[in-house]
């Protein structure tokens, strides 16, 4: 990097920004499900192993969302009062890296999505604003939620105050504890928030019972949102991520990113994201490897997972249930098994055991790749990053920065300029302690623990039928 040099001639007059005008957002999701070669496996009925149906669904979610969830249909409308809220900060920007690629000495041609400009600072208002409105259309007043990171959570908490929904987080206890101005961002949006593992449902009473101490996970968090929906007719339940209905409205992402790279003249080789629940990487991959599945050009896709809970690369391809309290249906996908508790590593969106399950079906079609990093790695390419594109990621979103620079250095090594681009999926204001404790050098690369991995996948349900 010595003698790099800002102002150098060729990077002030060559394009940094590609930016849509509102005119230019998409009017309808993306469904991958229309074009894949293979339907996903069916979701089924944990009592009868038959596959579900809308009313399995109906007391956590509206029908409409429902009737996302299993549709077929390639596009699907997004309607007005989303658009509307969308273009507080839609289109995001596509970036051309130019000082990173400076700094790195590639050949490569880097581009990222930047979804960071969102109220809340992510990607997760895209499907937190669909869900709010869907919710308020069918009269719902009050929905439950668990966060990780607290993006999503902020996310809904946002939604929640556009559309006079009630909103209530249960925030997995370890983030709660980083992450006090998450929490005061959620208030202020009139959002409720407490620690979860919490004292207010039944299923945490009895995890606290048996670990008072216990650092919580995403799989619990969701089981005491489920448990306080099913409860009250007014109250639904919402999920940041994972499920098709999510990632669908995540398609933003990418259907954008195509019409800003047709602007700079140019089409991906390689796309990079963080990984998970799988949402924004589904959201900036689906689109592209819909392209390629209708006879376009082939596009290489890589997930990047936190080594701690490395969910693609390290969990088998089998059903099971999406929390820890088996409350809800079980769905085939990559999982460490349901009652896994990674390791309080910083990046509390990425510790869930389980991967969407269009994800990880996508994986066993071979039309994606997966990789997992530990988080010092990624806070080096982080910090990297912030220093000379002057944009602060989120620790998630390190993972990608991580992985696009590892393309990128590949391109270097065999002289050749390809395009990457990745998912910037959000910035990392609200993450400053964890920066701190990287350069304070109290960061460690922390591993999951093989006896409780064994454990938790011994605990996997046995499902022959399907
Ligand atoms: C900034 C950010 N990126 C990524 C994620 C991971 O979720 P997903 O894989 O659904 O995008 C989260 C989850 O909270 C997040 O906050």
């Amino acid at each position: 990097m010595a003698g790099f040099c800002f102002l150098d001639k060729e990077i002030m007059t060559e394009s940094v920004k590609y930016l849509l005008d509102e005119s230019r957002m998409p009017k309808s999701w993306y469904n991958l499900v229309a074009d894949l070669p293979t339907p996903p496996p069916p979701v089924l009925h944990p009592g009868t192993l038959q596959p579900i149906g809308p009313d399995d669904l109906a007391p956590l979610f509206p029908r409409s969302l429902i009737q996302q969830e299993v549709s077929t249909e390639r596009e699907i409308e997004i309607p007005e009062p989303v658009r509307d809220i969308y273009r507080q900060w839609r289109p995001t920007p596509l970036y051309r890296a130019r000082r990173l690629e400076k700094a790195l000495g590639t050949p490569a041609r880097i581009y990222y999505k930047y979804e960071g400009v969102s109220p809340a600072g992510s990607h997760k208002p895209n499907t937190a604003v669909a869900q709010a409105f869907y919710n308020r259309e069918a009269g719902i007043k009050r929905i439950a939620t668990e966060t990780g990171a607290g993006q999503w959570g902020s996310s809904l908490a946002f939604a929640g105050a556009l559309f006079g929904i009630e909103v209530q987080v249960f925030m997995v206890r370890v983030s709660y504890q980083q992450k006090p101005y998450r929490r005061a961002l959620m208030e202020t949006y009139g959002a409720r928030c407490v620690a979860s593992p919490s004292e207010e449902t039944a299923c945490g009473r009895a995890i606290l019972a048996q670990r008072p101490d216990h650092p919580g996970s995403l799989g619990i968090a969701i089981s005491e949102a489920v448990e306080v929906a099913a409860q009250r007719d007014d109250t639904k339940y919402a999920l940041g991520s994972v499920l098709n209905h999510v990632l669908l409205h995540q398609t933003v992402v990418g259907l954008e990113s195509m019409a800003q790279l047709e602007m700079a003249g140019d089409y991906p080789d390689v796309i990079v994201a963080c990984t998970g629940g799988g949402s924004n990487f589904a959201g900036i991959a689906f689109p592209f490897i819909g392209a390629q599945l209708r006879g376009g050009q082939r596009v290489r896709i890589v997930a990047i997972e936190p080594a701690a809970c490395p969910t693609l690369t390290r969990g088998p391809y089998a059903y099971d249930f999406g929390d820890t309290a088996h409350l809800t249906p079980l769905t085939k996908m990559h999982t460490l098994g349901s009652t896994f508790t990674p390791p309080g590593f910083h990046a509390g969106g990425l510790r869930y055991h389980g991967m969407a399950p269009l994800v990880s079906h996508v994986k066993e079609l071979g039309l994606i790749e997966a990789r997992a990093y530990h988080q010092l790695s990624c806070f080096e390419a982080g910090v990297l990053f912030a220093r000379v594109e002057g944009i602060l990621p989120a620790p998630e979103a390190n993972h990608a920065v991580k992985g696009a620079i590892d393309e990128a250095l590949r391109c270097k090594e065999e002289g050749i300029s390809r395009a990457i681009l990745f998912n910037l999926c959000g910035h990392g204001h609200f993450d400053m302690q964890a920066y701190m404790d990287y350069f304070a050098g109290k960061l460690t690369d922390q591993s999951y623990d093989e006896a409780e991995l064994a454990m938790a996948l011994s605990g996997l349900p046995s499902v022959t039928a399907a």
